[in-house]
C-alpha cells in the first residue's frame, strides 16, 4: 500500500519544531509494525451472539469480560506515534448459562467525537498538547484505552493520562468522563488503581494530574460506595512515567524510575518520556495508616516497574512481587538522553524490604531491598486471585516466554508472549500453558469458582491472538491446572486489536 507523502518526509521526534506535522490526508496508516498486519488497528464494532464454543462453558460463569484496547480510529498526526495512544476499545464478553455473545464499541470520548466529525485525527502525540490541531486546543484528550474496572456498580475505562470515562456495563454506551463526582481533582487517574478486598475500597493514584509533567503523585482512597475517604500528595525526585505501583495492608509502594518527562521537553519534540540513565531510581514506601508525613525513600539499581503482582507487609519487613526491567519502555518511547539502547524483558522479582531502615527523604537514602528473580522466563502482565491481593499469595498467573516454544512474530509493545505460567509460590514451581504456533495469549484475568472457593479454584479468561487465523480466542481454563488445556474455548470470527487490561463482573454485580 502506498504511503502518503505526508508520511514519508514526517522524520523522526527532534527534527522539526512540534506542532507542525500537517495531518494525513488518507486514510492510510503509517508502515510501521505498530499499524500493520495483525497489530494493525481493526475498529470492528459488532454484536455477535451465541459465538462458537469448543468444550463446555462452565455453568457458573455467569457474567462479563471486558478488556481494554487502544484501536486507533485515523492515521495518526505523527507515524511514529506510540500504540498507547490508540482510542478506547471496549470488548465485552457476557457469559449466560453456557452461551457467550460479544459486543465491541469504542469509548465516545471528546477526542473520539471530534475526530470522527472532523474525519481525520486532531490530537497529536501522546500527552503532548503542543502537537495538537489549535482547533482542539485545551480539549481533555484522554482517550480510555488502558484499562477497565468495576466499582460502586459503575464501569468505568481507563487511562492514566486523563480521568476515568462511565459506560453504560450492558450495552457500552458512553455516559461521559467520571471524576467521582468532582471529588478527584485533577486531570489523571491511575489505569491501575488496587480493590482492597477486605473493604471494598479502591486505592488509586494520579501524577501529571496538571495535564503537563510536575513532580506531584495523588493517592485516593475510595470507599466501596465511591466516596473519596482520603486524598494526599507527595512530591517525588522528578517527573517520570508511573504506570503501575503495589499495596499492601499496611503500604503503598512506588518505583519512581527515570523515564522522565518536562515540560520544556514537550515544547521541543513530541515524545513525551525519555529515558534519562543519569538519573536514579527510587522506591517510596508510605504507610497507610499515617499516611505520606510516614513516607520512607529507599534506593534501587537502575530499572523500571512494568506490572506489578502483589504485596504485603509482615512486621517490620514489606515484600513487593513484580516486573521489572533494566531499560525503559523504548519499544513505545525509543529516544534516551544517551542514544538508542535496546529495550529489556521485563522478569518477575521479588523485592524484600527491612521497614526499619529507608529515608524520609529521596537525597538521604541509602538503603536498599533484597532482590530475587523468581521465573527464569520473561514475562508481563501478571494476576493474582483478586480476593488474596494485598496480602500473602500462593498462585500467580503470567503471560510468559517457554524457552522451547518458537516466539510469535515482535508485537507493538516489545517482546510479545507464547505461553501462560502459573507459579506456585509454595513449591516455586512454573506451569506453562500455550496456544500453539503462531498464537499468544494476552491478560488472563481470573474468576473464582465460588464466592468462597480457596484461593486459586477458579478460572481464567484469557484472550489469544491467533496470528495464522487473523482472529482471536477466548480460552477459560482451570486456573489451577493450566497445563490440562481449555475448558472451553470462545471463538472470536475476527481479530480484535491487541490489547491491555481487562475484568470481570459477575451478572450478581449486573444487577442480572
Ligand atoms: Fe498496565
Amino acid at each position: 500500500m502506498a504511503t502518503t507523502a505526508t508520511t514519508q518526509s514526517s522524520g523522526t521526534p527532534g527534527q522539526r519544531p512540534v506542532g507542525t506535522q500537517p495531518p494525513p490526508e488518507t486514510m492510510t496508516w503509517p508502515d510501521t509494525p505498530k499499524f500493520r498486519g495483525f497489530f494493525a488497528p481493526s475498529r470492528i464494532e459488532a454484536d455477535v451472539y451465541d459465538l462458537e464454543i469448543e468444550g463446555r462453558l462452565p455453568p457458573e460463569l455467569n457474567g462479563a469480560f471486558y478488556r481494554a484496547a487502544a484501536d486507533t480510529q485515523y492515521p495518526p498526526r505523527f507515524p511514529n506515534d506510540v500504540y498507547i495512544n490508540g482510542d478506547g476499545m471496549i470488548h465485552m464478553v457476557r457469559f449466560e448459562n453456557g452461551h457467550a455473545d460479544l459486543k465491541t464499541k469504542y469509548v465516545r470520548t471528546k477526542r473520539f467525537e471530534l475526530e470522527r466529525a472532523a474525519r481525520k485525527a486532531l490530537f497529536g502525540a501522546y500527552r503532548n498538547p503542543y502537537t495538537d490541531d489549535p482547533s482542539v486546543a485545551g480539549i481533555d484528550d484522554g482517550n480510555a484505552n488502558t484499562s477497565i474496572i468495576w466499582h460502586a456498580g459503575k464501569l468505568l475505562a481507563l487511562k492514566e493520562a486523563a480521568l476515568p470515562y462511565e459506560l453504560d456495563p450492558v450495552t457500552l454506551e458512553t455516559k461521559g468522563i467520571y471524576d467521582f463526582d468532582g471529588q478527584i481533582p485533577g486531570r489523571t487517574f491511575t489505569a491501575h488503581p488496587k480493590h482492597d478486598p477486605r473493604t471494598g475500597e479502591l486505592i488509586a493514584f494520579a501524577y501529571n494530574a496538571t495535564g503537563l509533567p510536575d513532580k506531584q503523585i495523588h493517592i485516593h482512597e475510595i470507599s466501596a460506595s465511591g466516596k473519596v475517604t482520603r486524598s494526599q500528595t507527595f512530591e517525588v525526585p522528578y517527573s517520570s512515567m508511573v504506570h503501575d505501583w503495589l499495596v499492601t495492608r499496611d503500604h503503598f509502594v512506588f518505583t519512581i524510575s527515570p523515564m522522565v518527562a518536562d515540560p520544556e521537553q514537550l515544547k521541543r519534540e513530541e515524545q513525551y518520556f525519555v529515558w534519562d540513565p543519569n538519573q536514579g531510581t527510587y522506591v517510596a514506601i508510605i504507610p497507610r495508616d499515617e499516611g505520606v508525613r510516614g513516607i520512607k525513600w529507599f534506593r534501587s539499581e537502575q530499572l523500571m516497574e512494568t506490572h506489578s503482582l502483589n504485596a504485603w507487609t509482615d512486621g517490620d519487613t514489606l515484600v513487593a512481587d513484580h516486573f521489572t526491567t533494566k531499560s525503559g519502555w523504548f519499544s513505545q518511547f525509543p529516544k534516551t538522553t544517551v542514544g538508542l539502547l535496546p529495550e529489556q524483558p521485563p522478569f518477575l522479582h521479588r523485592w524484600t524490604f527491612d521497614l526499619r531502615g529507608g529515608a524520609a527523604h529521596w537525597d538521604d537514602a541509602t538503603d536498599t531491598y533484597r532482590s530475587e528473580q523468581l521465573i527464569a522466563s520473561p514475562g508481563d502482565m501478571p494476576r493474582v486471585d483478586p480476593r488474596i491481593l494485598m496480602e500473602k499469595n500462593r498462585h500467580a498467573w503470567i503471560g510468559g516466554m517457554h524457552p522451547d516454544v518458537p516466539k510469535v512474530e515482535i508485537g507493538p509493545m516489545g517482546p510479545p508472549f507464547n505461553s501462560l505460567i502459573h507459579r506456585d509460590d509454595h513449591t516455586g514451581e512454573s506451569v506453562f500453558w500455550t496456544p500453539g504456533e503462531h498464537a499468544a495469549p494476552e491478560e488472563p484475568v481470573f474468576v473464582p469458582k465460588a464466592g468462597d472457593s480457596g484461593e486459586g479454584e477458579g478460572y481464567l479468561l484469557v484472550l489469544v491472538g491467533r496470528r495464522d487465523q487473523n482472529r482471536h480466542d477466548l480460552v477459560v481454563l482451570d486456573a489451577l491446572d493450566i497445563a490440562a488445556g481449555p475448558v472451553a474455548t470462545v471463538k472470536i470470527p475476527f481479530r480484535l486489536r491487541y490489547g491491555f487490561h481487562g475484568t470481570w463482573v459477575p451478572d450478581s454485580e449486573l444487577g442480572k
